[in-house]
């Protein structure tokens, strides 16, 4: 059974189809909130839209290509994270989160994508992550600058928000800047 401890209060589960329900309840309550900057949101409707996704999450951990995992936060699922694949050629990858609204403010998601990066920099052996944050979501930008993330510049109109482009800053850090 794939289960990461980031530390006393925090795990990392690869989702299976019986957590369809919980993952589902999670999004909803936080439907709002989320959609502010996650461009999947109004895509997932009911609890069945969750099964061809998480079946999808399967099978990229079984290819080597990442994983998607569920935050635990005192045994309770509280968010994602996850590799948005690996590029084994140019041995980098990138990383998303995302976490229910009341469980912001507690380092949480610092921590789990700390542990994310030393995956990526140790088990897979990559030489480099990239993190991309919308401009104004100041939260998110949080996370990769505590972790020392460097900022590489801004990619215009980088994701379509519902009814908008909006842009991102890509920041990364390499192997040999990760101590
Ligand atoms: C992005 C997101 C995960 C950030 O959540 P977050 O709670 O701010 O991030 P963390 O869990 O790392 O917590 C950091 C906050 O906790 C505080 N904190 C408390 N204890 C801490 C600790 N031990 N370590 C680090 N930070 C701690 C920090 O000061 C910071 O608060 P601040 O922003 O007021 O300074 C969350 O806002 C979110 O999911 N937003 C919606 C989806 C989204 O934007 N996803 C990213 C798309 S790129």
């Amino acid at each position: 059974m794939f289960n990461i401890k980031v530390n006393e209060n925090i795990s990392l589960k690869l989702l299976e189809k019986k957590d369809t329900n919980e993952l589902f309840a999670l999004v909803n309550e936080s439907r709002n909130y989320l959609r502010e900057w996650l461009p999947w949101v109004d895509n997932m409707k009911q609890e069945t839209d969750y099964e061809p996704m998480i079946e999808m999450w399967l099978k990229q951990f079984a290819s080597n290509d990442g994983f998607q995992a569920g935050i635990l936060y005192k045994g309770k699922m509280v968010g994602m994270v996850g590799f948005h694949g690996i590029d084994w050629s140019n041995s980098k990858t990138s990383i998303g989160y995302w976490l229910s609204e009341g469980y912001q403010g507690n380092g949480i998601m610092t921590e789990t994508v700390r542990a994310l990066v030393n995956i990526a920099f140790t088990e897979y052996k990559l030489n480099r992550i990239e993190i991309r944050c919308g401009v104004k979501n100041r939260k998110s930008k949080g996370v990769p600058e505590r972790l020392g993330f460097k900022q590489e510049g801004i990619i215009r109109d980088a994701e379509y928000l519902y009814d908008h482009f909006h842009d991102c800053i890509l920041y990364s850090i390499l192997s040999r800047e990760w101590v």
